[in-house]
C-alpha cells in the first residue's frame, strides 16, 4: 500500500467516525517559544487538550508534519528521520479508552477501510500503574474485547507507558501497539521475550494511544485535567515500511524517485554500507530542509534557522561524499517538492523555497573546499583547539557539529570547552553590538520614526486578527517615510484582507488609546502573553509596551525597547502601500501614515 493511500485511509476512517480533518499545522509552533519545532501531532492542540473549545469540534484527526532533531546523529540507520508525518486522532473530552482502542484495532486490521495488518502479529502494552494513576486494567480489558489475547498484553512502567510532550502540560498513561516484522513470525511471547524482541527491533511500535487526562508541571503530575482526552500518534513512514515489506523507512515509495536519482548521480566508489548511510542522510536532511523553508524558516545562526543551516550543510557534505556534482543536491529539493506538494500546499511556493535553498548551497560551496583544507591543516597533529574550531565556524561556515563529525571520522580530538568559551565571548560581543545599534538607532529617531514604530505594533496585532495567530514578526525596518514589516504567512494577502487590516489599525487610532510600558522580569513579562519572537534578543528584564488603558484589556502587547508615542491617536491615517513575498512563507508589508 502506498504512503499516500495509508494517509488517506487513516483520515477517511476517522472522518467516517465523526472527526473533523485538520490540515497539518506549521512545523514552527505558534506562540510557544519553549520548543523549536512541532514534535508530535498533539502539539498544536495543547490549548484544546487543556479545555479551550476547538472551532472544528471535539473529534479531530490529522496528518501532522513533525521535526525531531534530537537524534540527528542517528540518521542513516533504519528507523530514524528528522522529519516525519504523524497520523493522529483526538477526542477533546468526548470519547475515551473504549472507542480509541476499538478504532485503533479496527483501523490496523480491517481489510476494507483499514490497513489489513495481521492480528496475529500484533502486541500491545498498557500502563502498570503508580502513585499518579492506577494499573490500566480498563485499557487491557478493551484490548481483550476486540480480540487481543491477554498474554499479548504487557503491563509496563512510566518510562514506557506514560506520555507527555515535555515537563509541563497535558499527559497520561498510554497504550502502545507493536507489530512483528520478522519474516518467520514470532508467535506468542513472554513478557521478557517481548522486551528482547522490542530491543532487537523484531517488533516495532506502530501506534500510541494516550489517555490524556492528567497535567504535569515542572516534571511532576499535579492532578487531573477538567476533561478526559484521547491523543494518538502513528508514524506514517513506519507504517508504510511495514505495508511495503521494507526493513527501513528510506526504502518506501515516497523516496523511490529520489533514491534512483541520487544513485544515478553518485560517482564515488565508497563501500556499500557507507553509501547507504550517506544516501539516507542526504534524503532525510533535504526533505526536512525543504519543509522547514516552506514554513518560512531561513538559514541563520540562531534557533530554527541554525538547525536548517546545519541540515543543508550536512546534506551537501554527504552529496560530496557520494561524489554528486554541484547542482545535484538542489535537484533533490525539487523532487521532494514534487512528491509532497499535492498534500502540503505550502510547498507550492516552489520558487521561493528553491531560491533560498540554492543561495545557502552556493554560500557554503564557496567555502567548503577551503574549509576542509583548513580543517586538515589544523588537524595535522590530531587535535584541534577551540580557537581553530571557532575559526572553521566563523570563517568557513562549518557548524561545530560538522567539525566534530569530520574529526571523529579521522580520530581527531577537539577542545570543546575552549570552543564553547570562544563562542560565548563572540556572542556577548555581538549581542552588545546589536544592543548598541538597536538603542542608538532608535534613540536618534525623529518623531516620524517613533510614530511608525508604534504603528508597527498595531499592524502586527491587526495582521494576527485578520490572518490568524500564525503571523509572527520576521523583520522590521523603519524610516521617516514608511514602515516595512516582514511576517510569516503562506499566502498573498487579498485586497479584502489588506482593507480589513487598515480598517482595524485606523479604528484603534481613532480610539486614541494610550501607549505605555512596564519593565518586568522576563518570566513575568512572558506571563502577560505579550508577543515576542526573537527569543535570544532579550535579557532578564524586559520592557513590555501595550496599547490600551491597562495591560489586561490592552489591544497590543509586545516585548520592545521603544521609543513609542504616548497616545496612538497621534498617528494619523494608516495605509498599506505594498504587499509582497520576500521568501518562502514570508510576506512583506510596506505602509505609510498620512
Ligand atoms: N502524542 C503521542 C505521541 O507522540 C501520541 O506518541
Amino acid at each position: 500500500m502506498k504512503t499516500a493511500e495509508i494517509r488517506k485511509r487513516f483520515l477517511d476512517f476517522f472522518e467516517k467516525r465523526g472527526h473533523s480533518i485538520l490540515p497539518s499545522a506549521s512545523l514552527i509552533p505558534e506562540n510557544d517559544p519553549s520548543v523549536l519545532f512541532n514534535t508530535a501531532g498533539m502539539q498544536p492542540l495543547v490549548p484544546y487538550l487543556l479545555g479551550q473549545s476547538h472551532p472544528a469540534g471535539k473529534r479531530l484527526a490529522s496528518s501532522q508534519k513533525c521535526v525531531r532533531t534530537g537524534d540527528i546523529d542517528e540518521i542513516g540507520d533504519k528507523t530514524h528521520a528528522t522529519f516525519f508525518e504523524m497520523l493522529g486522532n483526538w477526542s477533546l473530552g468526548d470519547y475515551f479508552k473504549e472507542e480509541a482502542i476499538t478504532w485503533s484495532y479496527e483501523f490496523l486490521t480491517s481489510k476494507e477501510d483499514g490497513l489489513g495488518l495481521d492480528p496475529n502479529r500484533l502486541y500491545v502494552t498498557v500502563f502498570e500503574g503508580n502513585n499518579d494513576a492506577p494499573r490500566d486494567e480498563e485499557a487491557a480489558s478493551y484490548w481483550e474485547a476486540v480480540g487481543v489475547p491477554s498474554h499479548r498484553i504487557y503491563f509496563r512502567g512510566v518510562e514506557d507507558n506514560w506520555w507527555s510532550a515535555g515537563d509541563t502540560g497535558p499527559c497520561g498513561p498510554d497504550s502502545e501497539m507493536f507489530y512483528d516484522i520478522t519474516p518467520e513470525g514470532l508467535g506468542d511471547l513472554s513478557s521478557e521475550e517481548f522486551e528482547a524482541a522490542d530491543e532487537q527491533q523484531k517488533v516495532v511500535e506502530i501506534w500510541n494511544d494516550v489517555f490524556m487526562s492528567y497535567e504535569k508541571k515542572d516534571g511532576k503530575v499535579v492532578g487531573e485535567l477538567s476533561q478526559k482526552n484521547i491523543d494518538t500518534g502513528a508514524g506514517l513512514e513506519r507504517l508504510a515500511a511495514i505495508l511495503q515489506n521494507k526493513d527501513n523507512i528510506f526504502d518506501i515509495d515516497i523516496f523511490d524517485g529520489l533514491r534512483e536519482d541520487v544513485l544515478v548521480k553518485s560517482t564515488s566508489d565508497i563501500g556499500e554500507e557507507e553509501k547507504t548511510r550517506a544516501v539516507r542522510i542526504l534524503l532525510d536532511h533535504t526533505r526536512t530542509a525543504i519543509f522547514l523553508m516552506s514554513d518560512g524558516v531561513v538559514p541563520s545562526n540562531t534557533d530554527q534557522g541554525y538547525v536548517l543551516r546545519r541540515l543543508i550543510r550536512r546534506a551537501i557534505r554527504y552529496a560530496d561524499v557520494l561524489g554528486i556534482e554541484a547542482g545535484g543536491a538542489a535537484d533533490f529539493g525539487e523532487l521532494i517538492i514534487k512528491e509532497y506538494e499535492d498534500i502540503y500546499p505550502e510547498l507550492r511556493h516552489k520558487q521561493n523555497i528553491m531560491d533560498i535553498f540554492l543561495a545557502e548551497i552556493n554560500k557554503f560551496r564557496i567555502t567548503l573546499e577551503k574549509g576542509i583544507r583548513r580543517f586538515q591543516a589544523y588537524g595535522a597533529n590530531n587535535s584541534i583547539s577551540g580557537t581553530e574550531a571557532f575559526d572553521l565556524y566563523q570563517t568557513y561556515g562549518f557548524p561545530v557539529e560538522l567539525t566534530l563529525e569530520l574529526a571523529s571520522e579521522k580520530g581527531i580530538t577537539i577542545d570543546m570547552d575552549a570552543y564553547n568559551k570562544e563562542m560565548e565571548r563572540h556572542q556577548s560581543l555581538s549581542r552588545s553590538g546589536a544592543e548598541q545599534k538597536f538603542k542608538g538607532g532608535l534613540a536618534g529617531t525623529g518623531e516620524m520614526e517613533t510614530k511608525y514604530h508604534s504603528a508597527t505594533h498595531l499592524l502586527h496585532q491587526a495582521l494576527r486578527d485578520v490572518l490568524g495567530d500564525h503571523v509572527q514578526q520576521k523583520g522590521s525596518n523603519i524610516t521617516s517615510e514608511r514602515l516595512r514589516f516582514d511576517f510569516i504567512h503562506p499566502d498573498k494577502m487579498t485586497d479584502e484582507e489588506k482593507k480589513k487590516v487598515e480598517d482595524i489599525v485606523n479604528a484603534k487610532i481613532a480610539e486614541g488609546l494610550p501607549m505605555q510600558s512596564v519593565t518586568l522580569s522576563r518570566e513575568e513579562a512572558e506571563k502577560t502573553g505579550a508577543l515576542h519572537f526573537f527569543a535570544d534578543k532579550y535579557g532578564d528584564e524586559v520592557n513590555v509596551y501595550y496599547i490600551g488603558n491597562d495591560m489586561e484589556s490592552a489591544y497590543s502587547k509586545e516585548f520592545c525597547g521603544g521609543p513609542h508615542v504616548t497616545n496612538i491617536g497621534d498617528l494619523g491615517t494608516f495605509k498599506i502601500k505594498k504587499e509582497e513575498s520576500t521568501a518562502a512563507g514570508i510576506r512583506r508589508v510596506k505602509a505609510v501614515l498620512v
